[in-house]
């Protein structure tokens, strides 16, 4: 039987549609307006794309968007002092710092200096600790929307398999913690695991972040596991010379065979991501004035 193909695209439109519902009635209830303030530094075409997408979605959900835009030779010392002047901003609830910036500048100090409350990307070292103990914190946004889609599809989690492929800050380590969280059996592998494809059998739920186009077959997934594919790959065309194709890290049309369900790319984990932002934003404003997190947009 074919997978049933998880649609992360109108997914991320309901989770939209949520904030926004919440930002109306922060506006009418409590005259709050959530902010988002987004720095960019430099003009890498690809990190241009996503802050303008960022910018798009914050005002469709009703909320105020701040942006940023430093030239690429901006010193760390100016960032940090923008960073500051954020923190101290009560209009704005949420910062988020575009990565990669430029090679003069110490990324993990930028983050770092971001105040926790308002680290909506969660990378500040507090967020990642507070995570790791299981208290309340700022979730990384694109595992934060891996798992809203795995508790839609699956209900439950508790119990499970969990195998996630890949170790980053960014995906592969938070995205364990909340899979544990949710009391899953979790294994982190990764491109040097042994047997990794013995290993992926196990999983009832396949977490495929390793950046490698393609690297999971169809053979290395457990029939009727939950497939989520966390990469975004643009490879040569198979068919149009001179062409690209954007492809994941699992071989989707073999997966897709075997597994229960799976997200496809582009179209499943993407959206879920600038979603999630805005959902972590939204959280932060109310946790900033003593109110109700928003039920089932946060860990
Ligand atoms: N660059 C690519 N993805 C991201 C992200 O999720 N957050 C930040 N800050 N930078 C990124």
């Amino acid at each position: 039987m074919a997978a049933e193909i998880i649609d992360g695209k109108a997914f991320a439109a309901k989770v939209r549609g949520q904030v926004a519902d919440h930002v109306a009635r922060l506006k009418s209830e409590h005259g709050l307006t959530p902010g988002l303030a987004v720095v960019l530094v430099g003009e890498d075409p690809a990190s241009q794309v996503y802050v303008r997408n960022k910018g798009v979605q914050t005002q469709e959900a009703g909320m105020a968007s701040f942006e940023h835009k430093l030239d690429a030779a901006t010193s760390e010392a100016d960032i940090l002092a923008l960073v500051d002047k954020l923190n101290a901003d009560p209009e704005v609830h949420g910062i988020l710092v575009q990565l990669p910036l430029p090679a003069h500048v110490d990324s993990t100090k930028v983050i770092n200096r971001i105040s926790p409350e308002k680290d909506v990307d969660g990378f500040h070292i507090l967020n990642v600790g507070l995570l790791g103990t299981g208290q309340k914190s700022m979730v990384p946004c694109t595992p934060l929307g891996c798992l809203m889609m795995l508790r839609d599809h699956l209900g439950s989690l508790s119990g499970l398999e969990a195998v996630v492929v890949g170790r980053s800050n960014i995906v592969g380590k938070p995205m364990a913690q909340l899979l544990l969280g949710d009391s899953c059996t979790v294994t982190i592998a990764h491109s040097r695991t042994k047997d990794l494809g013995e290993v992926c059998r196990r999983a009832d739920i396949l977490v495929a972040a390793v950046g490698r186009a393609e690297m999971i077959p169809g053979d290395w997934v457990k029939p009727g596991a939950t497939v989520i594919d966390v990469g975004i790959n643009r490879i040569p065309h198979p068919e149009k010379e001179g062409k690209t194709k954007l492809v994941g890290d699992v071989e989707f049309d073999s997966a897709a065979k075997v597994a229960g369900a799976i997200t496809p790319v582009p179209g499943g984990v993407g959206p879920m991501t600038i979603a999630c932002l805005l959902a972590n934003t939204l959280t932060a404003c109310c946790r900033a004035n003593g109110l109700p997190e928003p039920e089932g947009l946060t860990a």
